[in-house]
């Protein structure tokens, strides 16, 4: 079935509206201070009717050379905050100990976004910026984060390819 705008979201969320429901895929990391990795991930945007923001969630999984999951790896929650002047803000929490504020642009299907604040705990790994692209690719959701971490400049860490799905 084609997407369907929901009748009750708040107008404020027209411009996200491409990203609500469940995505599936897979993808590629990288990083200097790591082994290569192929994950699988599940993403959904949720909304609250005549509220203003989307409910984000995401978790991953380690995959084998056949696509199948190995282990749990990363998970994040946050909101999603569009702005009437085309911005978006976004907040974010890592269960490995780091919050992250956002900033970018919004541009018909394409996000970018960089990190405006990042906070860590005192156990969280060392990690001070991020950098996050979103496209629509033919109905896919196209994502890739560049990272500044462990004492290395900003860089590739993942890029995934996602497929909307209903289940
Ligand atoms: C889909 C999301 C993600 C996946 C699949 C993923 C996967 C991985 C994997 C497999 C490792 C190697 C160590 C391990 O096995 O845990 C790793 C390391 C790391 N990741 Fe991620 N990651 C994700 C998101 C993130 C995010 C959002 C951040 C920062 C906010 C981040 C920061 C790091 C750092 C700092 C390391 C440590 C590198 C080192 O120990 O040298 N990752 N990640």
């Amino acid at each position: 079935m084609p997407f369907e705008i929901p009748d009750d979201l708040d107008p404020a969320l027209l411009p996200v509206a491409f990203l609500l429901g469940r995505w599936v895929g897979a993808g590629l990391g990288q990083y200097p201070t790591i082994k290569d990795f192929r994950f699988g991930q599940e993403v959904s945007f949720g909304y609250v009717p005549g509220k203003t923001f989307l409910d984000y969630e995401s978790r991953s999984w380690l995959l084998d050379e056949q696509g199948e999951k190995i282990r749990p790896l990363a998970r994040e929650h946050g909101y999603w905050r569009p702005q009437p002047d085309g911005t978006l803000e976004v907040v974010l929490a890592h269960p490995t100990g780091i919050v992250e504020i956002w900033h970018g642009e919004l541009d018909n299907g394409k996000i970018e976004l960089r990190t405006d604040a990042v906070a860590r705990t005192a156990t969280a790994k060392e990690y001070s910026s991020g950098h996050r692209l979103y496209g629509l690719v033919k109905g896919d959701l196209l994502w890739t984060f560049d990272m500044a971490a462990m004492g290395q400049p900003l860089q590739n860490h993942l890029a995934a390819q996602l497929k909307r799905t209903d289940g």
